[in-house]
């Protein structure tokens, strides 16, 4: 058997809150199997010089608490300076970034660059790629980013997501034709923090009791999620129960729908719509009222262009779409899927005279033909070559909401065995959701291409719902695979993908 590093549990133990680490370390203690594991020491990172001719982009960036105002109401976070979405990371693809993070946050942190296939140094998952950067401390963060697209970035240490630490990052195509007049950044997110919570303590409600409970996940726990509630709270087609977290705001570039972003054009203007969910659990449909969506792409990854009147966007998930603007004042509404509290949340285009709707507007494309993303057809330049797999990974998604515990391949995080692929292999991991929630299964460092071919690093996975994802094994190191449910993820719903000899 392969044994693991003794790495790993860091990973999920490295940045909780207090109280949280406190529950899991009871409970991993509960376990009581073997001693802690030592404290790896990656060192600093090696600096990466630039290839002849390559440009750098530098970016400095500080972590650190803020306040914000949403909306008249006023919370306290943490933030990439003082707002969220932090600030704008662009670079065109084939760039060196250089991003250098100051931390002034009172807890370790790091920058996972999700979506971006990035040598496994700069990947930012503690205990697995780097130490967690400590309280005062500065990072360097060096990596090419070699496919265009929309991305963001956010830590990988505990529910560090669901608070203000995240912001959008673009990697342009230089080969693109840019056949748009204008280009508007979406940035969505469910609100909890500074609302007489934090998400720490949110994470320690869930997993309360839940921690304390020992032995193998299997199928049958994740049938067991079927006690959830009655069959109303398992929720409506396609998604079922999507969310576990009772969030008081929806936000579009870190504004409620009562003080909402405007943005403003011309009727008759092309607008290239690059869509970010930041959410850490809340899935959103998404539409433009009285407009129809033509999505080019989906993270980062071109697409048969497919025109449609909504679509589904899970944690994680980028969509870019091209929208031919109207004459007047339109919401541009994100409603979270199977949440009865909270609202909604909602940004204004303008591009003529009107009322603005209401917060609480509701636009009819909302209830007409949504995209679920997986469905979408890829563009023939996204595509895999053809070739069977070398090696296939079986991959279960397991767990349950009440008692609130996550895994994969029947187990939490550091007591799963990481998948292993050989420098060269294509693999197929065959994914199974053997739950009755839908997660959005994430993969670091790579893309996956789903049976049709369709591109994508995070795809939504309905309950009991399987995909047989292929990859080609050629960014080798120790990644990551898990759901970006950022408090299931945290409750265990992650697992290694370790290169091997
Ligand atoms: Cu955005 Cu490991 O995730
Ligand atoms: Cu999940």
């Amino acid at each position: 058997m392969t044994t693991h590093r003794p790495t790993r549990r860091n990973v999920l133990l490295g940045g909780l809150g207090v109280a949280a680490a406190a529950t899991l370390t009871a409970c991993t203690g509960t376990r009581g199997a073997t001693s802690a594991p030592p404290t790896p020491t990656f060192g600093a990172p090696s600096p990466v010089t630039p290839s002849a001719g390559q440009k750098v982009v530098e970016k400095a960036l500080t972590a650190k608490p803020a306040t914000l105002d949403l909306g008249g109401r006023s919370v306290a976070t943490w933030a990439y300076g003082d707002t969220a979405p932090g600030p704008l990371v662009r670079a065109t693809a084939g760039d060196l970034l250089r991003v250098t993070l100051d931390n002034q946050l009172p807890a370790e942190t790091t920058i996972h660059w999700h979506g971006i296939r990035l040598h496994n140094a700069a990947d930012g998952v503690p205990g697995q790629t780097q130490d967690a950067i400590r309280p005062g401390a500065k990072y360097a963060y060096e990596f090419t980013a070699p496919d265009p697209g929309t991305y963001f970035f956010h830590p990988h240490v505990g529910v560090q997501l669901d608070r203000g630490l995240y912001a959008p990052m673009v990697i342009d195509d230089p080969t693109e034709p840019g056949a748009y007049d204008a280009e508007w950044i979406l940035v969505l997110d469910d609100w909890i923090d500074g609302t007489g919570t934090t998400p720490d303590e949110v994470l320690k409600s869930l997993v309360g009791d839940a921690g304390q409970s020992t032995g193998p996940m299997n199928g049958m726990d994740g049938m067991g999620g079927m006690d959830h509630g009655s069959m109303g709270n398992m929720g409506a087609a396609p998604w079922g129960d999507a969310g576990d977290v009772t969030y008081p705001l929806f936000l579009i570039n870190g504004r409620p729908p009562t003080d909402p972003e405007v943005l403003t054009a011309k009727p008759g203007q092309r607008v290239r719509l690059r869509i970010i969910s930041a959410a850490s659990d809340t899935i959103f449909t998404v539409a433009l009222g009285g407009h129809r969506l033509t999505v080019t792409q989906t993270d980062g990854w071109p697409v048969q262009p497919a025109e449609v009147d909504a679509l589904y966007i899970g944690m994680g998930e980028r969509y870019d779409a091209i929208v031919t603007l109207k004459d007047g004042v339109f919401p541009f509404v994100a409603r979270p899927f199977g949440k009865t509290s909270g609202g909604q949340a909602m940004a204004l285009v303008r591009t003529g005279s009107g009322t603005p709707p209401g917060a609480d507007t509701s636009p009819k494309e909302l209830s007409r033909q949504v995209l679920i993303g997986s469905e979408l057809k890829p563009a023939a330049s996204a595509k895999l070559s053809a070739r069977e797999p070398d090696a296939v990974a079986q991959l279960t998604l397991d767990g349950s909401m009440k008692p609130y515990r996550w895994g994969m391949n029947g187990a939490k995080f550091g007591e799963n065995e990481p998948l292993t692929v050989k420098a060269g292999q294509r693999l197929r991991i065959d994914a199974r959701n053997l739950t009755m929630m839908t997660h959005p299964l994430h993969l670091h460092g790579h893309t996956f291409a789903l049976p049709s071919g369709l591109r994508k690093d995070t795809v939504l996975m309905a309950p009991m719902q399987s995909f047989a994802l292929d990859l080609d094994a050629d960014n080798a190191g120790d990644w990551m695979v898990h759901c970006h449910n950022i408090y299931h993820a945290e409750a265990g719903m992650m697992i290694a993908l370790n290169y091997t000899a």
